[in-house]
Parts: structure tokens; C-alpha cells; sequence
């Protein structure tokens, strides 16, 4: 039976299955295509690191998708961890493991790449983007300069959704050819949201020479079929699928606190941002996704509850009991140095301790509003743009935390809606399968669950300013920026 007979009996529904390849998982979720209903579900991990050989998201794959996930799936998408390196030889062998957008050695190369170029300016008008270790153009530098041997093999560069999207269909005998979207491309640094095209002179000058790059399909495109019938979409990365999968309005700004913490919304034009702070990124809908992305987010928490020896849900009692602004405690989080602000060498910094001072509550909560502050700049950077920042919609693991919920409200100046806990990465994506295998202009409509909201209490308001004042301070004193 092919695929297309397989969906129409599946309780008469037509089936979509979205796939978030993201930094520590592979998660896999089936829908509902009229309703956005997710009817099944299966996560497996990824090992940890910065580097990791793309086989080993596939054996993640193929893992979450025992025990029959995608039977009578009729479209499929991979929403996959942006800037991820990679590097193909002639015969799409992997050249090394892919360096992820989290590993921050080409941080050097990410210096002169901004120099060669002529400053910030020129690229931000190249691109959209100022160059930091993150960005795949700046991982090719590296691996040019680093690694020239392997270099010399390689033929193509592709992101990790193009390389999985790649492979399901080179295993369903449907591949003809590596492709990607408008949203992970955007992230590369050298395709541009605001030209809608590559710039491979940029890639040139990175890597030395010309290297073949994935064409770039539309938004509802198909990447191919495979042989079984499955429609493959074009899949997008992480962000740019949870914004598909969200449903944004105007004024709706993200707030998602995963592996990395990232404050992004959809917009009608590329933003412009010198500073560097927003990424003028496209979105999966044709629009844009002005962003700004943290290294340190989720993973503050865990490792403050280590510190502390106890539970997540210890350290968000803790972080409760505790007044605004901590007693005085500040918690700078850069615990795997950080990328906006550009800092890839720094550390954290715990300041203001004194004998009064030192409780778990007053740590536990500097931790959440160091977490926080940190992302506060990302959206006073788009109020600084004159993006409106109407509500806050507060996504990732660390969303289901009470502290961060409640203090997040006061830090943002803005109303907090906590969207039902799901996984939006994966439910983006099957949205876009969705869109892809229905052949409308736009993508259909799926309702958006919340499961709280939080209004902005006035009344904590000077608190809270003061807290983000001391945090803003404390980073330039400390890092000069
Ligand atoms: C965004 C970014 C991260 C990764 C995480 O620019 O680098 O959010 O996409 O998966």
C-alpha cells in the first residue's frame, strides 16, 4: 500500500509528521494536518558536545521513529538546530563531525571575517548579520585555516535540517538534490533575508574557494518524495520552525529558554542591527525573524540547582522566597562564554556576595534573573528598533518554571503568556508538511493552546527595573560592553 491509500485510512485524517533535530535531541511529532491535533509522539537523544557526526542524528531518526511513528504519515518536515557546519566531499561523504552553533573556536575567524570585510556595516548590509562563532560562514574560516587537509576534500556545505532532510530522502530513493529553506539559509552567513539570495563571494572569501550550496526552495516547496509516495517538505531551522508552529500575531515576541535562549518574532522586512545583537533572519513563512540568541539559558538553572545540590524544582521554590533583585546578588550567566553579548572567552560572575546575603534562595534567584536579564536586552534591542513588543510568549524547558514565569513578567515590561507545553519545533515543522501537501497559499490554520498568562503588576515595577539597571551595569563594568 503506498503512502497516499495508507493516510485515508488512518481514521480518515490525514497525518503530518514534524521532526526538531535539535542540539541535545531528536524529537518526532505527529499531527492532525487539518487541526494541528498531535496524535503521537517519540524523542531520542543526541550525545553531548559541540561537535557531533551527522550519523548520529540520524540513528536518533530512525530510533524515534521505532515502534511505527510515521505509519500512515502523508508529509514530513525537519526542523533542525541552526549553523550547524556540514562539510560534504563529491560524494556526499561527511568530511568531519559538523561543528554545531554552540562551539565558539571560530570566534577568531569571526574577528577578521568582520575586519577583511570592512566593519560591521559592510556585513550587516551583505547579510543582515555581524559575524560571531555561531555562524556557518565563520566555521568554514576555521576549517580552512585549521584543518586544510580536510578542507581540501570538501565539495559542498550543507546545514544540519538540509543534511537530515537529505537523507530521508536519499533512503526513500527520492534525493536529487541538497536543498534548504529561506530561514536556515539566512543563518549561514552568506545568503541575505533582505535580497532573498546568496552571497557566495562572502562564502569564497571565508573558505578560499567557491563550494556547492543547497538550493534554496520556498516556503510551501517540496524538497522531493520518496519512492513510498511521503512527501518531504523543506524543513527550516529550530527557531524559524517554532514560529511556524506558534501561530505568531504582530507583536507577539518569543522568549524560548532551551539549550540556547533566543527572543525572536516575525516581521514584514529585514531589521537592520548594527549592533549586532538582532540577526536579520528570515522566517519559514516568507517573511523575516529578527533574532537575538544566547549560549546560556536552560542549562543556568541545572547547573545553579547543582550548585546548590538540590532539584529544579528546589531552586524554583527557592528562587521564590527570595525578593526581587536578590538580596543584591547578581549572577552574570555566561557559563559557556557567550555570543550576544559577542563574549566567547568569558566566564560567569557572581557579585555582590556578602555574610547577609548567602542563602540558597538569594542564589537561586540571581541565577533566574541572570538568565532573564540576559535575554531582556533582546527584546529592548527590537523595542529599540521600534519592533511593538506586545506580549511575551515564554517557550523551552525552562518555561515550565513558576520563577521564571512570574519574574519574567516584571524583567520584559510586557504580559507573559505561557503557550501549553508542547514541543513547537516539531509542531512548526509538521505544520509546514502540512502546507506543503495541501498546495494553498497559506499554511493552515491551527489553533493555539495557552496554558497561563501573567499580567505586568505595576506595582513591581521599579523593583525589577533596578534589577535589570544593576545586571546592565555590572556587565559593561565587568566585560566593557
Ligand atoms: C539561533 C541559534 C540557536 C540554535 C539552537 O541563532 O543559534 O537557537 O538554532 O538550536
Amino acid at each position: 500500500m503506498d503512502r497516499a491509500e495508507q493516510h485515508d485510512v488512518t481514521d480518515g485524517r490525514t497525518l503530518v509528521a514534524g521532526v526538531d533535530s535539535s542540539t541535545q535531541s531528536t524529537k518526532i511529532v505527529v499531527c492532525d494536518a487539518e487541526t494541528g491535533q498531535v496524535v503521537r509522539a517519540a524523542r531520542a537523544p543526541h550525545p553531548d558536545g559541540t561537535e557531533v557526526h551527522p550519523d548520529r542524528w540520524w540513528e536518533a531518526f530512525e530510533q524515534a521513529c521505532g515502534d511505527g511513528v510515521l505509519d500512515g504519515v502523508a508529509a514530513i518536515a525537519v526542523g533542525g538546530q541552526q549553523h550547524g557546519m556540514v562539510a560534504l566531499d563529491e560524494d556526499d561523504t561527511v568530511v568531519r563531525d559538523a561543528l554545531l552553533w554552540n562551539d565558539t573556536r571560530s570566534a577568531g575567524a569571526a574577528r577578521d571575517l568582520t575586519s577583511e570585510l570592512g566593519g560591521v556595516s559592510a556585513w550587516v548590509d551583505a547579510v543582515g548579520l555581524v559575524p560571531v562563532a555561531s555562524f556557518t560562514v565563520t566555521k568554514l574560516r576555521w576549517l580552512a585555516e585549521h584543518e586544510p587537509d580536510l578542507a581540501e576534500r570538501v565539495a559542498r556545505v550543507v546545514l544540519p535540517h538540509d543534511w537530515l532532510t537529505g537523507r530521508i530522502l536519499q533512503q526513500g530513493n527520492g534525493f536529487e538534490r541538497w536543498s534548504t529553506d529561506r530561514g536556515d539559509a539566512s543563518g549561514t552567513g552568506y545568503w541575505s533575508a533582505a535580497d532573498g539570495d546568496y552571497r557566495l563571494d562572502l562564502l569564497d572569501r571565508a573558505f578560499g574557494r567557491t563550494l556547492e550550496v543547497p538550493e534554496v526552495l520556498s516556503p510551501a516547496q517540496a524538497a522531493g518524495h520518496t519512492a513510498e509516495g511521503l512527501l518531504v517538505a523543506a524543513g527550516t531551522g529550530d527557531n524559524m520552525g517554532a514560529a511556524l508552529g506558534l501561530t505568531l500575531h504582530p507583536g507577539d515576541v518569543v522568549v524560548s529558554l532551551g539549550t540556547s535562549g533566543t527572543v525572536f518574532t516575525p516581521h514584514g522586512s529585514a531589521i537592520r542591527d548594527e549592533t549586532g545583537a538582532i540577526a536579520g533572519f528570515a522566517d519559514a513563512t516568507g517573511h523575516h525573524l529578527p533574532l537575538m540568541c544566547t549560549l546560556n539559558a536552560a542549562r543556568v538553572l541545572t547547573a545553579a540547582a547543582s550548585m546548590l545540590g538540590v532539584d529544579l524544582a528546589e531552586l524554583d521554590r527557592l528562587a521564590l522566597q527570595a525578593v526581587p533583585g536578590a538580596g543584591g546578588l547578581t549572577l552574570l550567566p555566561y557559563l559557556d562564554g557567550e555570543r550576544t553579548p559577542d563574549l566567547p572567552e568569558a566566564t560567569g560572575t557572581l557579585s555582590g556576595l556578602t555574610r547577609t546575603n548567602a542563602t540558597p534562595e538569594n542564589l537561586a534567584r540571581a541565577a533566574v534573573e541572570g538568565m532573564l536579564c540576559n535575554l531582556v536586552a533582546g527584546v529592548d534591542a527590537l523595542r529599540d528598533h521600534d519592533v511593538e513588543v506586545g506580549r511575551i510568549l515564554l517557550i523551552g524547558g525552562a518555561a515550565a518554571s513558576r520563577a521564571v514565569r512570574q519574574i519574567a513578567q516584571g524583567l520584559f515590561r510586557a504580559p507573559v503568556v505561557v503557550p501549553a507545553p508542547a514541543e513547537y519545533v516539531g509542531v512548526g515543522a509538521a505544520r509546514q508538511a502540512a502546507w506543503a501537501l495541501s498546495g494553498e497559499a497559506d499554511p493552515p490554520t491551527w489553533a493555539l493552546a495557552i496554558d497561563s498568562e501573567y499580567a505586568v503588576q505595576p506595582s513591581d515595577e521599579q523593583a525589577h527595573a533596578d534589577v535589570v539597571a544593576r545586571y546592565q551595569d555590572l556587565v559593561s563594568r565587568t566585560h566593557g560592553v
